[in-house]
Parts: C-alpha cells; sequence; structure tokens
C-alpha cells in the first residue's frame, strides 16, 4: 500500500473535470480514477451553510433518494462551474484521494485539467485556482476539444484537418484542429442530459410515468438510439403513476424515444454543419478524407454515427473508449507539456 501510495510521487497527474464523469489519468499508471462528478450536501444543524457528506460514486447512488436535508448536485452541470465552492471542494477531494496527503504534498505535481470551449476566463481561473489550492505545483489548461482530439489518437499537429464532436453530459463540443491548434470550436449545451430530460418528460407526457434521472439515463443506455437501423427494442420500467401517485410498470420501445429525440439530436448536427460551413476550403476538403471522430459518453448512443454521416455526408469514426478520450489527451499534453513541444493552444 505504502509502495502504491509512494509511487504518485512526482508523477504528473492530468484531471478531465467532466459535467458528468471526472477522470484522473496519472502518467505511466493510466486512469486511476473515474468517477461521477456529483457532491451530496447536507443542511448543517439549525439551518446555517451547507457540509459536503459524498462525493463521486457515493454522492450518485443517493440521487433521487435523498431526505430534505441532503441534496445531490452536479457543479459542472451545463459545461459551466455552477457553484465555485463545491467544484473547488471536488477537487480537493479527488485529487486528495489519489494518495496520501504527505506523498502527494511532498512533490506537487504538474497538472492539466481540461474545461470546455465555452467557459469563460472567471471559470477557468476558479478551476486552475483550485488545483493550485489542492497543492499542484503548477496548472495547465487545455481545451476539451484539443484534449479529445489528441486522446482520440488524432494527427493533431499535422497540417491536415481533424474534426472531432465530444458528447458529454452537459456540453457537446465541435472543434477543427490542424497545426496543434484549434482552428474552430464550438461549445452547445445540448447533450447527454438533454437526452435523459426529453426521456423523462416523454414517458411522463406519453406514459403518464415519472421517474428519476438515474432511471432515464438507463433506458437511454438500454434503447436509446438515433436512427432506425441501431434500433434496440423495448423495455419494461417502473416509476409513480403521474396522476395517482402510485407505482406503475409500463413497456417503452426504442422508436417512440428516438422519435422524442429528433429535435435534440438534429440540434447537435446543425453545430456540426455550423463547423464544417465555418471550416476553411482547404481543411474541408481533408475532412472528406479523414472524416469526423466522436468522442464522449454521447458517442455510443447507438445508431448516432449512421445519422450523422447521413446528415452531412462525412464518415464517422467512434473513437476507442470514448469515455476516456479526453482523461487520456490530457495525459498525452502533459508529454507535449513536459518536451516543450507547446504548440498546443493552451489556456492562460
Ligand atoms: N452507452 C451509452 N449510451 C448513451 N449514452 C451514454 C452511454 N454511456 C454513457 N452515456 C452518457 O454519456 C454522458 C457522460 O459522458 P462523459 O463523456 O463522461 O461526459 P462529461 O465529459 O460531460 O463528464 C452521460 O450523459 C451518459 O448518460
Ligand atoms: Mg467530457
Amino acid at each position: 500500500m505504502l509502495r502504491k501510495l509512494l509511487s504518485y510521487f512526482g508523477s504528473d497527474v492530468a484531471i478531465d473535470l467532466g459535467t458528468a464523469n471526472t477522470i484522473v489519468y496519472v502518467k505511466g499508471k493510466g486512469v486511476i480514477l473515474n468517477e461521477p462528478s456529483m457532491v451530496a450536501l447536507a443542511l448543517e444543524k439549525g439551518g446555517y451553510g451547507k457540509r459536503i457528506i459524498a462525493v463521486g460514486h457515493d454522492a450518485k447512488t443517493m440521487l433521487g433518494k435523498t431526505p430534505g436535508q441532503i441534496e445531490v448536485i452536479r457543479p459542472m452541470k451545463d459545461g459551466v462551474i455552477a457553484d465555485f465552492t463545491v467544484t473547488e471542494q471536488m477537487i480537493k477531494y479527488f485529487i486528495k484521494k489519489l494518495g496520501s496527503r504527505k506523498s502527494f504534498f511532498s512533490i506537487p505535481p504538474t497538472i492539466v485539467i481540461c474545461v470546455p470551449c465555452g467557459s469563460t476566463q472567471v471559470e477557468r481561473r476558479a478551476i486552475k485556482d483550485s488545483a493550485l489550492a489542492a497543492g499542484a505545483r503548477r496548472v495547465e489548461l487545455i481545451e476539451e476539444a484539443m484534449a479529445a482530439a489528441l486522446g482520440a489518437g488524432l494527427p493533431v499537429s499535422e497540417a491536415r484537418a481533424s474534426m472531432v464532436v465530444d458528447i458529454g453530459g452537459g456540453t457537446t463540443e465541435v472543434g477543427v484542429i490542424s497545426l496543434g491548434g484549434l482552428v474552430y470550436a464550438n461549445s452547445i449545451r445540448i447533450a447527454g442530459d438533454k437526452v435523459d430530460e426529453i426521456i423523462s418528460s416523454h414517458i411522463r407526457n406519453k406514459h403518464g410515468l415519472l421517474i428519476g434521472d438515474t432511471t432515464a439515463e438507463e433506458i437511454k443506455k438500454q434503447i436509446g438510439s438515433a436512427h432506425p437501423s441501431a434500433d434496440n427494442g423495448e423495455m419494461t420500467i417502473r416509476g409513480r403513476n403521474a396522476y395517482q401517485g402510485l407505482p406503475k410498470e409500463i413497456t417503452v420501445n426504442s422508436a417512440e424515444l428516438r422519435d422524442s429525440l429528433k429535435d435534440t439530436l438534429d440540434q447537435m448536427v446543425t453545430a456540426i454543419r455550423q463547423a464544417l460551413e465555418a471550416t476553411p476550403p482547404e481543411l474541408s476538403a481533408d475532412l472528406i478524407e479523414n472524416g469526423l471522430t466522436l468522442t464522449g459518453g454521447g458517442a455510443l448512443l447507438r445508431g448516432l454515427d449512421i445519422l450523422i454521416n447521413e446528415e452531412t455526408g462525412l464518415k464517422v469514426n467512434i473513437a476507442a473508449e470514448p469515455l476516456l478520450c479526453v482523461a487520456k489527451g490530457c495525459g498525452v499534453a502533459l508529454d507535449y507539456i513536459s518536451d516543450n513541444r507547446l504548440y498546443l493552444n493552451r489556456i492562460k
């Protein structure tokens, strides 16, 4: 155990601070932490202020099942920091979890953290300060789209275009990269969470059943699909009858969910189209040859690649281990930084 902790000595760390999941990658070790970006808060006795009672997996298991004094929040929801203090506490908690306080703080590492393209300077500063406060010697921030491309193994430093579409929980990031820089970057607040929301409201409106966020996500993973060729049958679900308040069971199928998701998926496709329209002609030509690459958990929605291919005409590749791309990409960025190959568009 001690040896394990000591082995983090001086290791450099990459953090994918996602809206849904936080993933920590350590050079030479790979992914060593992968937890929901969630925090459970309890009201202090007397009602003054709130206290953190759980973070990550522990907080997620409480979701939708808490009594009045406890709430589970996602401080990064929508790709921006909704709550600075809680985000800072969450970063500290995860960093602390990497090793004992002593070993970690004695030689604080360089930490690379990725931030959504749409985040403001104030938010970026806040993330950086939280990591410094947690004991990092140096903190580098890189844009999510760039990290996703690096993690997907795209040839970002070459003089040809690579396009990456990272679909997370809160945001979809679209980036076109050439010669190590983002030629185009855009972030829209439509991604996995929005899909869950639409599924919940469809089931409430059509079937009169109330379900929680966790169930909505489960339905999406099991029978959600973006294209008829990726239909995945039906599923029985349980929840609370919206009218009588009693527990109820219904069957939902893949096709009805697909219909309800049409507008949301169209918005993602539109964001990709806008990126294509804004790409300089020489680079567009490269995209016809290379296609685009999907990363992030949203890339796992069945048939999304087929839909995007049909709507844009581009070849669509799904990255290997899409959920881990950004974290791995931050890890690759660590190497570029230590080699002084600083062609990355780094954020101050
Ligand atoms: N098999 C799957 N099918 C569809 N969506 C999925 C699947 N697995 C995960 N997701 C979704 O991916 C999103 C999380 O992706 P992630 O890249 O970790 O987001 P973030 O970077 O914002 O933390 C969630 O909305 C989750 O529901
Ligand atoms: Mg992400």
